[in-house]
C-alpha cells in the first residue's frame, strides 16, 4: 500500500509538470482536474472474492490492477488523447494496457480512456514497479460515470429499465455535447490564430 501511495505521488507530481509545462508553451491546460486514491484494503478483500481468489497480497498486486488510480478530467476530448501522447512520451512510465471506451464506448454509455501504466518507485535499496491505473475523461464523461456509479450501487446492479434506458440517453447527450464543444472550440482557436497572424 505504501508502495502504490508512492507511485501515486510520482506520478501525480509528473502530471502536474506535464499541465504546467504545456500551460508555458499553449497558453492552456489540457488537465482541469486531478484526483488520486488508494484502494481501501476492504474494497481491493472485495474485488478479489468477487474474482474467486483468496484474499492475500500476492493476489492482490497480480490481481487487482487499480490499487492505485489517478482520475483526469479535461475539457475537450482532444485533451484526452493529448494526456494519452505526453505519457507514452514519458521514458519512465510503460503503458501495459489501454482500454479506449472514449471510440469505444461500454453498452451502458459509460466513456473514458483507461490506461495501465508502471512506473518505478526508487526505495533505499531497489526499486520496484507498480501498476496504476489512470482514467482520462472529460468533465461532461465525469459527470455521467458518476451518476451511474450512484445508481449502480444504489440498486445493487437491478436498477428499473426506464433508469437504464434514461441513462443511456443522457450519455448519448453527453457525447453529443463533448462534439459541439470540441467544434465551438476549434472555431475559437481559428479566429484567435487569425487576429494573430493579424497582429504579425
Ligand atoms: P474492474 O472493473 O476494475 O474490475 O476491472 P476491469 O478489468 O473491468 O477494468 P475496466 O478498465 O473496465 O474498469 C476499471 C474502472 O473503470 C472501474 O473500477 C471504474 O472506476 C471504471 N468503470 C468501468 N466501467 C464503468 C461503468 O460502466 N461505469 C462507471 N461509472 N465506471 C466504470
Ligand atoms: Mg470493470
Amino acid at each position: 500500500m505504501l508502495l502504490h501511495r508512492f507511485a501515486l505521488e510520482e506520478v501525480n507530481t509528473k502530471l502536474k509538470i506535464l499541465n504546467e509545462e504545456f500551460q508555458f508553451i499553449h497558453d492552456y491546460n489540457p488537465m482541469e482536474h486531478l484526483k488520486s486514491r488508494v484502494k481501501s484494503l476492504e474494497s481491493i478483500g472485495a474485488k478479489l472474492e468477487k474474482k474467486g481468489l483468496d484474499i492475500t497480497p500476492e493476489n492482490a498486486v497480480k490481481h487487482v490492477h487499480d490499487i492505485a488510480g489517478i482520475r483526469i478530467s479535461c475539457s475537450f476530448l482532444s485533451d484526452i488523447f493529448k494526456i494519452r501522447e505526453m505519457l507514452e512520451n514519458q521514458d519512465d512510465i510503460s503503458i501495459l494496457r489501454v482500454k479506449d471506451y472514449v471510440t469505444n464506448p461500454k453498452p451502458n454509455g459509460y466513456r473514458s480512456l483507461h490506461l495501465l501504466c508502471e512506473i518505478p518507485v526508487f526505495l533505499t535499496n531497489r526499486s520496484e514497479k507498480i501498476v496504476v491505473e489512470i482514467q482520462i475523461r472529460t468533465v461532461a464523461m465525469d459527470f455521467w460515470a458518476s451518476l451511474e456509479h450512484k445508481i449502480y450501487y444504489k440498486y445493487q446492479q437491478e436498477a428499473p429499465r426506464h433508469l437504464i434506458e434514461e441513462l443511456k440517453e443522457a450519455a448519448e447527450i453527453v457525447m453529443n455535447l463533448d462534439d459541439k464543444m470540441k467544434k465551438l472550440n476549434e472555431e475559437i482557436d481559428e479566429y484567435k490564430k487569425h487576429i494573430e497572424d493579424n497582429e504579425n
